[in-house]
């Protein structure tokens, strides 16, 4: 422990001792091992991995030895929000020049400096929208930098925006700080090009509710990661907010039922809801 820390400790106590061990550099380390246990397929990588881990793919209890990580995946792109406040990471991870295109979102939580509950969204072939070459194009085209700490926006502000969007799926009387410009990127198709003109104000369901929601927020980026049940579906939408409003929008909708375990994400199961057609 540095000298800086044991002040801390004495004249703060124990709650400002152990608040301060979730700094941002342990988190990355942590996601970043995530990579690099995904890239080779293999699930020891990942450390520090509580004994009493919580591990879930697609929303259901599966088994971590057996789980996606034992697949070696060719990561093209990732990137990280780290939340300290919680002590938690959620990681992007696009697959596109692979045996399989995958496009997967995972939150962490960690207890005491450990790893203790995963929640893993696969995403393939199948699935709604899907293109990785399309999610690898756009993503990788995208500005998620660190915003200079006088212009962040509050864990607040960042949370109600998304939510506000989330909320508008069943309420269209919400107001939706939108940004102009936004951009949605669902799946693989993307509503804008790019430009100045992008917009996310379009083509957006009613009557679906979005609930059960679990938020990963990094205010340094102004993003959100929120799990969620689309009514019934295993879902994440993650927002990157800009002075309060909307600038990028990215979706991962889970359509196959895919067993667990060692058969998760090889096997192709009818969905509860078919892709729009072509
Ligand atoms: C996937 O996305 C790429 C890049 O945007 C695009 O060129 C391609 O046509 C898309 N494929 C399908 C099947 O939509």
């Amino acid at each position: 422990m540095h000298t800086l820390s044991l002040l801390a400790l004495g004249a703060f106590g124990p709650l400002a001792a152990s608040a301060a061990e979730c700094t941002r550099e342990f988190l990355q380390t942590s996601a970043d091992s995530l990579v690099a246990a995904q890239t080779a397929g293999d699930p020891s990588l990942l450390t520090p991995v509580s004994e009493a881990l919580d591990y879930r793919e697609n929303f259901a209890e599966a088994d971590f030895q057996a789980g996606i990580l034992t697949t070696a995946i060719t990561i093209d792109h990732s990137r990280h929000s780290l939340d300290t406040t919680q002590c938690a990471t959620y990681t992007e991870l696009i697959s596109a020049t692979g045996a399989e295109p995958y496009v997967l979102g995972v939150q962490m939580y960690f207890t005491d400096n450990a790893v203790s509950k995963i929640d893993t969204l696969i995403t393939t072939t199948g699935d709604w929208l899907f293109n990785a070459t399309g999610t690898l194009h756009w993503a990788s085209q995208e500005e998620w930098a660190t915003i200079p700490e006088e212009a962040r926006d509050s864990r607040e502000v960042i949370q109600a925006a998304a939510d506000a969007y989330c909320d508008i799926f069943s309420d269209k009387s919400v107001e939706v700080p939108w940004g102009y410009p936004c951009a949605r990127l669902e799946g693989g198709a993307y509503t804008g090009n790019g430009g100045p003109d992008d917009k996310c104000d379009v083509g957006i369901p009613s009557g679906v509710a979005l609930t059960d929601r679990r938020y990963v927020i990094d205010e340094t980026v102004g993003a959100v990661s929120v799990f969620l049940s689309f009514a019934t579906i295993p879902d994440s939408h993650e927002f990157r907010v800009e002075n309060g409003k909307l600038r990028f929008v990215h979706t991962l909708t889970v359509m196959s039922a895919r067993g667990n375990g060692k058969s998760a994400g090889r096997r192709r199961g009818r969905g509860i809801m078919s892709p729009p057609s072509k």
